[in-house]
């Protein structure tokens, strides 16, 4: 697979202090786009790929640039946001929002960074391009900042200015770190509920944001799914199926206040799942039935906009597709590892007994089967996981954090010699879930962050899950949905299924979020479940606190907060 370009990063000759840049920064190309995975080091080696050596720092703000007539629009209407940070750097993005008359050229955008919120600190003010064939996203990395250290930035057009954003760097590798805190959730389905959730998130005091899929859902307007029926919202426009589709989807989506109030407050960690492209597709598999030049055709514009829309350290996607997964590092404390389950995976398995769920019909749960026993049927592809036991056996942090889409915990549906599993999710790669948890068996405190199944579920994990006898390897911290909802079908056979699945130390079908802390000795994670996900005022209260120890693999304690 080829290579993806970076964005566009600010190096020193785009810093034209007090006056009119004409352009951004030419765009560099080749290992860096992970930052991390070159060396093992995520934070040095990616400071290596950029150009800015020292801080820059300024008193006098760009003037204004001439801007095309918005019409009264805002635009900057889809908010601000950041992501990917680094020890030096960190990736800014906003998207124009042409309103009713689309930008038929390119932009030139302002980007102030500062240490401060009313920008009398001024940090470094820098011109960069939005470009037509990037539907006008930008993805700017703000570079030579310092370690460890807050900043606020806007962005400006002619007289427009874009909401204050703030975020944050990463400490340097090795540099000694106490704590992280990490926000940690996943699935938003406009139609089943507000954001409400990020609402509370933007008001928490965090240091990253992992969100780990579905960000948007394609479904068609009220389309009936197997979670529920009609929501409090509904989606404007058909099914996506090419760019100026998945560019009107999220475009409803980063209109809503609450997401962008959460992405203006701190960094975010991003990855998508499934329903960015289509319900359970698999590499160039749709689950739908597809021709596959068409869902080639649809996953790459699918991509794309993803990218335009997302905060993310890369380019845009080529034809082969584009690599997400990647490594942040957060000094000595942790390295967090994202990962791409949907683009180079096999084909869910179709030949282990299929069994109804009774009431609901076949969910795709199967009898274990040849396929799921497989060990070279995988749900990373090999090159990934080759990656991935890379990075985590170099890694000298603290903690394995893993950003990662779908359950590994593993659950069984009913008693039985014969597991009988959800094949999208982990479950479906049995045998190479196995030697990839056995090859990270030896790995310091493996904590797996997850979304993707609707409800918060604490477990520990083991490389056979049915297999009692197996040691605890590591812990999976599955974070509620921000407005999805849980399988009502599966409500009913939840208590029996949670009665054989002693892995299974929590379990709440609700929606909301989880915060973790991150320390040398422990983590701690809280989990905040939302009252009333159709009020976009709702309260949120935390229901649970779950303890892993550094050490002693897996959950160590889960306290269960009175309401
Ligand atoms: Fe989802």
């Amino acid at each position: 697979m080829s290579e993806p370009s970076l964005p566009h990063a600010l190096t020193r000759r785009d810093f034209l202090i007090g006056g009119v840049a004409a352009t951004a920064a030419a765009c560099s190309s080749g290992d860096s786009t992970a930052g991390s995975e070159s060396s093992g080091t995520p934070s040095s080696s990616a400071a290596e790929t950029t150009t800015t050596p020292a801080p820059t720092t300024t008193t006098t703000a760009l003037q204004p640039l001439p801007a095309p007539d918005y019409a009264g629009a805002d635009p900057f209407g889809f908010g601000v946001a950041s992501g990917d940070p680094d020890d030096v750097s960190i990736v800014l993005w906003t998207r124009l929002d042409p309103g009713d008359s689309p930008l038929s050229a390119d932009q030139d955008v302002v980007v102030d960074v500062a240490g401060d919120a009313d920008f009398a600190e001024l940090v470094s003010s820098t011109v960069v391009t939005a470009r037509v064939e990037h539907g006008h996203s930008v993805h700017a990395i703000a570079d030579g900042l310092q370690p460890d250290s807050w900043y606020h930035y806007r962005f400006r057009v002619g007289d427009h200015v874009s909401t204050t954003g703030r975020t944050r760097t990463a400490p340097s590798a090795g540099e000694s770190v106490d704590r992280l805190r990490v926000g940690v959730s996943s699935c938003q389905n406009w139609e089943l509920g507000t954001f409400v959730a990020h609402r509370h998130l933007a008001e928490s005091e965090l240091d990253l944001f992992v969100f780990l899929g579905d960000y948007v859902y394609e479904y068609a307007p009220n389309e009936p799914t197997v979670t529920t029926s009609a929501g409090p919202r509904i989606h404007d426009g058909p099914e996506p199926r090419d760019l100026d589709d998945y560019r009107r989807r999220y475009s409803q989506y980063r209109r809503d206040p609450d997401l962008q109030a959460h992405h203006a407050a701190h960094p975010w960690l991003v990855v998508w799942d499934d329903h960015e492209v289509d319900n359970n597709y698999a590499g160039l598999v749709p689950a739908g039935g597809e021709p596959s030049d068409a869902f080639a055709a649809r996953r790459h514009d699918a991509y794309r906009v993803w990218w335009e829309f997302t905060p993310v350290r890369t380019g845009p996607p080529t034809p082969d597709g584009l690599r997400i997964h990647r490594t942040v590092g957060w000094g000595d404390l942790a390295d967090i590892h994202m990962l791409d389950g949907r683009q180079y995976r096999d084909p869910q398995p179709t030949d282990g007994e299929p069994v109804d769920i009774p009431g609901a019909g076949d969910l795709g749960a199967r009898a274990l089967g040849p396929t799921a026993l497989d060990p070279d049927h995988t749900m990373l592809g090999s090159e990934q996981e080759v990656w991935f036991v890379g990075q985590v056996s170099s890694s000298s942090a603290r903690w394995q954090l893993v950003g990662n889409q779908v359950m590994m915990h593993g659950i069984k549906a009913f008693p039985g010699d014969v597991p009988v599993t959800p094949t999208d999710t982990w479950d479906g790669y049995h045998a190479s879930r196995e030697q990839l948890l056995e090859r990270l068996a030896d790995a310091s405190n493996l904590v797996v962050l997850t979304g993707d199944f609707h409800s918060a579920t604490i477990a520990d994990l083991r490389s056979d899950p049915f297999d009692l006898a197996r040691p605890i390897v590591g812990a999976e911290l599955m974070a509620p949905a921000i407005s999805s909802q849980f399988v009502e079908a599966l409500r009913p056979i939840a208590p029996l299924a949670l009665s054989i699945n002693p892995q299974v130390r929590h379990f709440d079908p609700e929606n909301g979020y989880i915060v973790c802390t991150v320390d040398t000795d422990k983590v701690i994670a809280e989990l905040f479940i939302v009252d009333d996900v159709t009020d976009e005022r709702s309260g949120v209260e935390m229901t649970a606190r779950a303890t892993i120890i550094a050490g002693t693999p897996g959950i160590e304690s889960v306290e269960l907060i009175p309401g």
